[in-house]
């Protein structure tokens, strides 16, 4: 079926719509970011895993990153590559299956290698081994996000690291941004530097992690490669990896949703869509952050409670029985309908992955407009899907 990629009005029940042509933009900047500065740049699968859009990432990318026995195995089974693995903690019953799907393994604590260091390599004689550090310096204002916050759990610190690395370990895992701009790559990078730089003798590789936003429009994509090409020049023979995962998936598409009713209470009106905040955008309401709608002005308020003046104006709520399960307010330019579209703009990186059947609320389809305009349906979901996850 060919859409109308403005207003999607062939479209009548929930779908994430991937858009080809956003995404091999994005991919083909990332391609020539890692030609450039002469690194490897992964997919993260946390932030984007559909995966029957993997051979469009072939073309691009060869590898990808996991945090978990199953992202391990879609790395290997349906990425066609092995993983390069890190876990906050690995476990007895799954770290073998982990170092045969994985080709680096990074150990979040000195305690976690020495106790499957040994046990990994018997499964994958190849395997390298990393270990994840904790620079202390991390300019994400998000706490939910900032994975150096005094007390964190992740990584070591340079204070508790031996002088010699055990022998196998050959490279440094360091995650410490969030939608983060070259500027503050290289802020941090003087921290890493500073702290790490005398174990840099002793790896073959560094994982700056992800966060490093690369697609995103006012990103300086020439300061990321002059930073990294600085690196190369001061560290040649250490190799470079970054792993991001919204820079992937950034601004490629949409939710679109429909207006199922209209409520009032207190002077507030609700718009009530087929879809839900707390179930298929989770992040609106974690984080939290207003989502951009098409066609609408995102209002400010300083009291939630209280709806701005003016007309047309609707807090959109979804169809969960979630008191919370709301957001708003939005201006549109003229009274909504039932039946009418309700575009939720770039809904494609993370969103898809942390959606849940909360209230057994049917999972909006995911489908993507290839680059000919038609959309192709790639998974809907029913009764079984709710089901089947409680069997
Ligand atoms: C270890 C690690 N690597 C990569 C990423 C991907 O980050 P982003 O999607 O912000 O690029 C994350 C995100 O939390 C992470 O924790």
């Amino acid at each position: 079926m060919r859409v109308n990629l403005s207003t999607f009005c062939e479209i009548h029940t929930p779908i994430y719509v991937l858009e080809e042509e956003r995404l091999r933009r994005n991919l083909s900047l990332i391609k020539s970011v890692a030609e450039r500065a002469d690194v490897e740049i992964i997919l993260a699968f946390k932030a984007y895993a559909l995966w029957k859009t993997f051979p469009i990432f072939r073309e691009y990318i060869h590898s990808t990153t996991a945090s978990s026995l199953s992202e391990a195995k879609l790395a290997f089974e349906k990425f066609g590559s092995p993983a390069h693995t890190f876990s906050p903690a690995y476990t007895d019953y799954e770290i073998d299956e982990i170092a045969r799907c994985s080709s680096h393994l990074s150990f979040n604590s000195l305690s976690q290698y020495e106790r499957y260091h040994e046990r990994a390599r018997l499964v994958n004689p190849e395997i390298k081994y990393g270990l994840r550090v904790n620079p202390e310096y991390s300019e994400v204002e998000t706490l939910l996000y900032n994975p150096c916050a005094p007390g964190t759990r992740f990584g070591v610190s340079a204070d508790k690291l031996p002088e010699t690395l055990p022998s196998d370990i050959e490279g440094f895992h360091c995650h410490c941004h969030c939608e983060s701009g070259a500027d503050v790559f290289e802020r941090t990078l003087a921290h890493i530097e500073e702290k790490f730089a005398k174990w840099f003798p002793q790896l073959k590789w560094i994982n700056f992690g992800g966060g490093h936003l690369m697609t995103r429009k006012d990103y300086d994509v020439l300061h990321l490669i002059n930073i990294l090409k600085g690196f190369h020049a001061r560290y040649p023979h250490l190799k470079v990896i970054l792993e991001p995962g919204s820079a992937f998936g950034w601004q490629t598409g949409p939710l679109v949703t429909q207006v199922v009713d209209v409520v009032e209470d207190k002077g507030i009106k609700t718009a009530i869509i087929n879809a839900s905040f707390t179930c298929h955008m989770p992040d609106c309401l974690e984080m939290p952050y207003m989502p951009a709608v098409r066609n609408a002005e995102t209002l400010e308020v300083e009291d939630p409670m209280k709806a701005p003046e003016g007309e047309h104006i609707y807090r959109i709520g979804g169809n969960s029985c979630l008191s919370g399960d709301f957001m708003g307010y939005w201006k549109f330019d003229h009274e909504l309908e039932i039946g009418e579209n309700v575009i939720f703009e770039d809904m494609l990186h993370y969103t898809t992955v942390k959606t849940n059947t909360f209230n057994g609320i049917t999972h909006p389809a995911i489908g993507i407009v290839n680059l000919d305009g038609n959309l192709e349906i790639l998974r809907e979901f029913g009764y079984e899907d709710y089901r089947d996850r409680m069997d």
